[in-house]
């Protein structure tokens, strides 16, 4: 499955008008020079992170600085707001490496965001455990709930796969905080929240506090955590 990506641009001239769009962000590989994002656009990491690189770069022996492509991608896309090319390239004056082999990583994780995104950035997961849950309706009320809030480009809006709390489905991640358990009203109410500084993690439903069963257990009855030494082997 494919991620989509819908954009409300703030500083982006993709869009003429405020409306959400749906484009495959995520498989064009390939860059384009917008007035905000190409090769003239000045980045260098602030001082602070300037510090923070050199601890991150002690953790590799010095000739495998290209081991640190992805941690200096995530503080440049933190300090920056985005991947741009310039945080790229200046990853890959650090870590010594062709210009290339960190556009083939920040192309390739779909965490790196190549283009300018929200201050609330949300992706909705809507692999197999979630879509099985709602999060269609989920994708959909979130998509349409932007599409009609967005006048400062406060929100950008992603379908991601597998956020990995299948236990809660349906997930949305903001700002890589985890919103569980949603619904359509749900995800409008964490957006709405969100703005005011007031979304609270987790599940959102306030079925559960965490990841228990919803309902009657259907297994593990026992009184006892279940032994797995009883039926492995020692020898391993
Ligand atoms: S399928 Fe959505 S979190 Fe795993």
């Amino acid at each position: 499955m494919l991620r989509r990506f819908v954009s409300v641009p703030r500083t982006l001239p993709l869009r003429a008008t405020n409306v959400a769009a749906v484009r495959s962000h995520h498989i064009v590989g390939v860059h384009r020079d917008t007035k905000v994002n190409n090769q003239k656009t000045p980045f260098t990491f602030s001082d602070e992170n300037k510090k923070e690189i050199e601890k991150i770069l002690a953790k590799y022996p010095p000739q495998y600085k290209k081991g640190a492509i992805m941690p200096l991608l995530d503080l440049g896309q933190h300090q920056h707001g985005f991947c741009s090319i310039g945080v790229m390239n200046e990853v890959a004056k650090i870590c010594e490496v062709p210009p290339m082999r960190v556009y083939e990583v920040a192309s390739f994780y779909t965490m790196f965001q190549r283009e300018p995104i929200g201050k609330c950035h949300v992706g909705v997961c809507t692999n197999i455990a979630c879509m099985l849950h709602g999060a269609e309706d989920v994708f959909a009320a979130a998509k349409d709930f932007v599409k009609n809030n967005n006048a400062d480009g406060y929100y950008s809006l992603e379908e991601v796969e597998c956020s990995g709390a299948c236990t809660n489905a349906p997930v949305a991640e903001v700002n890589n905080i985890y919103f569980e358990d949603l619904t359509s009203e749900g995800i409008v109410q964490v957006l709405k929240d969100f703005k005011q500084g007031k979304a609270v993690p987790g599940p959102y439903a306030g079925k559960r506090k965490s990841c228990e069963p919803e309902g009657e257990k259907t297994s593990l009855f026992g009184e006892k955590a279940f032994d797995v030494r009883t039926v492995t082997r020692t020898d391993i």
